[in-house]
């Protein structure tokens, strides 16, 4: 809303946890509250970062190594920032992302190096350099891997990359976003195995909370 600040909103959670279609959600009931929101998502969210997208999402599992992996998703991470959520910000409007740097903390951070590089603190360091943003609020869609990973295989597309992981990584990668939930306090866990609308529920109260 005109002359307020705005707010930053994530939605985070593995393959198939619902995040697009609570983000989606989330962006239609707060419209009708009177906000304006930019709902917008990772990798992409700009034209850059959308053909960066295309880029780290399609093609050969082994296409990229891990560090080049990083690097990707953080250029496209800054060009999204600069110039589709700063200035959306700066406007006084909401914005929704479908991700952001804890999906490279948890998808990127969790795998090792063939060197045997610390590879989470090499993208909290990025992140830090490069970034330097954080939401004031992250939504943690939380959802069984099994659960998630049959909604994303029925769902898949050519986009295959990272659903291909398996359940094993997909389950870890939970236990990591739980993890970081406990430490951060921007974030808000919430249970996704029910109803979309029962679910949207939480997170528009979450919001409205935040927005208060
Ligand atoms: P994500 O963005 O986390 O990968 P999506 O919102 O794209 O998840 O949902 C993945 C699939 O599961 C879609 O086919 C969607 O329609 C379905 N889905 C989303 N939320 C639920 C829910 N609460 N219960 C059952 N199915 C769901
Ligand atoms: P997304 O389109 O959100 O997929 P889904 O709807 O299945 O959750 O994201 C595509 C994939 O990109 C997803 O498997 C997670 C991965 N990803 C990373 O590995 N690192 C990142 O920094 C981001 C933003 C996404």
């Amino acid at each position: 809303m005109a002359g307020e600040p705005g707010l930053f909103i994530s939605f985070e959670g593995i393959d198939g946890s619902g995040k697009s279609t609570q983000a989606r959600m989330l962006a239609e009931a707060l419209r009708g509250h009177g906000h304006s929101v930019v709902l917008t998502r990772e990798p992409g969210g700009s034209a850059g970062a959308e053909d960066i997208r295309r880029l780290v999402l399609e093609g050969d599992p082994d296409r990229w190594s891990p560090e080049t992996e990083i690097l990707l998703f953080t250029a496209a991470r800054r060009d999204h920032l600069e110039k589709t959520i700063l200035p959306a910000l700066a406007r006084g409007e909401v914005v929704i992302t479908d991700r952001f740097a804890d999906s490279t903390r948890m998808y990127q951070g969790i795998r090792r190096s063939e060197n045997g590089a610390d590879l989470r603190a090499m993208v909290d360091d990025l992140h830090a350099r490069m970034i330097g943003v954080e939401p004031d609020l992250t939504i943690l869609i939380d959802i069984d891997a099994e659960v998630g990973h049959s909604r994303a295989v029925a769902r898949a597309g050519a986009e295959q990359r990272f659903e291909d992981m398996g359940t094993a990584l997909q389950a870890r990668m939970r236990a990591g976003f739980l993890e970081l939930a406990k430490e951060q306090p921007r974030f808000a866990v919430i249970n996704g195995a029910r109803e979309p609308a029962t679910v949207a529920v939480d997170v528009l109260a979450t919001a409205l909370d935040k927005l208060a």
